[in-house]
């Protein structure tokens, strides 16, 4: 599979009738305990500044995209749930292989905040995938998700799609990553090939930034609001990028434009020896 790279942009340009702006925030990793760190960083204080940085750019939703908490409690859905509702923008989540996918919309699903498999916002369609395979880390569409999506785009063939999944859908170059990518995604791209309408897949998982093109999509993969993967290299290793959230600005005709925003810098207590997560 060949990948085209892409330059990175900058938001807050003006943006055009019948357009609009999101934010991607993914991967918290909150715990029940406040005092939660993975790898030495406080994963509340640093999920919390970094939707401090998002109030500061406007946008009609967020996409969040999984490992929402490390723990699966409901107390760290608590955590996640209050910090989203301050923001006072609809929050659309899916799970990651952090999540039980049970608990967090029992936990979450309330004040402006939804799990819902689809969303309809103008000119386009946003598709939320569970890949997720109870007790394994790497991620997998069952099939009752693969015809629920077919459907979708079938009964939305005049609008542009973005589908939103946790795991990657297509090797990031790092082995101990890509062991737990999407399993299935000769069926999942084999799929979208039938609809020249969907224009992105979005995924979160990789703690790094990952921008291609493929068959004229958009393939977008993005920094946590914590931890950050050292990207291409085939053993697990914390990198010192700071944490940070992708902006999508979606165009009427189809065009996405986004990028990635980060904290000016690293919080306190990185552990840069850390051996797993
Ligand atoms: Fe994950």
């Amino acid at each position: 599979m060949s990948h085209q790279a892409i330059a990175t942009a900058h938001p807050l340009q003006p943006l055009p009738p019948g357009a609009f702006r999101i934010l991607q925030i993914t991967d918290s990793h909150l715990y029940a305990d406040p005092h939660g760190c993975l790898a030495g960083i406080n994963t509340l204080q640093s999920f919390q500044a970094v939707l401090e940085q998002a109030r500061a750019l406007p946008a009609e939703m967020i996409l969040a995209t999984g490992d929402l908490v490390h723990d699966a409690s409901p107390e760290g859905y608590q955590r996640v749930r209050d910090a989203f509702a301050a923001l006072g923008l609809p929050v659309y989540c899916l799970p990651g292989n952090h999540d039980l996918p049970a608990v967090m919309s029992r936990c979450l699903d309330r004040d402006g905040i939804t799990s819902p498999k689809l969303v309809s916002h103008g000119d386009w369609a946003i598709f939320l995938l569970d890949s997720t395979i109870p007790g394994e880390e790497g991620g997998r569409l069952a099939e009752e998700e693969l015809d629920r999506l077919e459907q979708g785009l079938e009964q939305n063939p005049g609008k542009h799609a973005l589908i939103c999944l946790h795991h990657h859908p297509v090797p990031v170059g790092s082995a101990w990553m890509d062991r737990m990518a999407l399993e299935n995604p000769e069926r999942f791209f084999g799929l979208l090939q039938r609809f020249p309408n969907v224009r992105g897949i979005l995924w979160g998982h990789i703690h790094q930034t990952y921008d291609a093109t493929y068959r004229d999509m958009r393939l977008m993969g993005s920094p946590s609001t914590c931890i950050q993967f050292t990207p291409r290299v085939d053993h697990f290793a914390i990198d010192n990028e700071p944490p940070g959230m992708r902006w999508l600005e979606l165009f009427p005709d189809g065009r996405i434009r986004t990028g990635v925003q980060r904290l000016q810098r690293m919080p306190l207590g990185l552990d840069l020896s850390s051996v797993g997560y």
